[in-house]
């Protein structure tokens, strides 16, 4: 019998088009378009069974091995440093990790800096590198909210088209990193699993190889 390979998906418009992805390159699995709420999908045929997770649970699932490979964003591994292979970079869930605060605001060097976020770790290390002390205010959503009620001074968060921001009446003021979605592997799985992997990633660059030469600037 076929060996499956276990797929973590973030569930959500991002793991829409992963999956779209996964389908062009042939590792199909219709039952996963059937509207329910259901959480595995397989298809035995093509050896893949696909889970929806929470987009931030991906790097954890692939981590410990509950999941061969999986598609998380740049910004979910830089905050949990999981012990996994980071295997390509897919273009699309494209952001970035930016300080912002409300407009006008003034840095006190001086004063403690009040950040309120969900990337704990990389808000220390990005502050710590640049020598500054915070005090992290850890939230798990509607960041934006935080300094607009003085719970913290700045925060530090996913910036995508910029609209949450401008709708109250914050701006960035230090890009952090650039996010994309990325393909990750278990570090046992990869080795155990090679064939099949080395197939998906396969598969995976030649779509996005034949993507790139359909944009404009790739004709340049
Ligand atoms: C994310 C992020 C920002 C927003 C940025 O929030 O935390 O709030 O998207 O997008 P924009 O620049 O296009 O406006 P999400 O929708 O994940 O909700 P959250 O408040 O639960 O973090």
């Amino acid at each position: 019998m076929k060996q499956m390979i276990n797929i973590a998906l973030p569930k959500g418009r991002l793991g829409d088009k992963v999956y779209d992805i996964f389908e062009k390159i042939g590792f199909e699995c219709p039952s996963i378009k059937e509207a329910n709420r259901k959480l595995i999908f397989e298809n035995e045929k093509k050896g893949v069974r696909y889970f929806w997770v929470k987009p931030s649970d991906v790097a954890r699932y692939v981590e410990r091995g509950a999941a061969d490979i999986g598609v998380a964003g740049k910004d979910i591994i830089l905050e949990y440093e999981p012990d996994i292979y980071e295997l390509i970079d897919l273009g699309i869930g494209k952001c970035r990790l930016a300080v912002a605060a409300p407009k006008g605001f003034h840095d006190d060097p001086q004063q403690t800096l009040k950040v309120a976020t969900k990337f704990s770790n990389i808000s220390q290390k990005y502050f710590s590198s640049l020598g500054r002390e915070i005090d992290i205010i850890h939230l798990n959503g509607s960041i934006e909210i935080a300094p607009i009620l003085g719970l913290s001074d700045v925060i530090l968060d996913i910036v995508e088209t910029g609209t949450t921001l401008k709708e109250n009446n914050l701006e960035v003021i230090e890009t952090v990193a650039p996010v994309s979605a990325r393909l990750i592997a278990n570090k046992a799985s990869f080795k155990f699993k090679n064939t099949q992997i080395e197939n998906i990633i396969e598969g995976m660059n030649s779509f996005l190889e034949a993507e790139a030469k359909t944009k404009p600037e790739a004709k340049k």
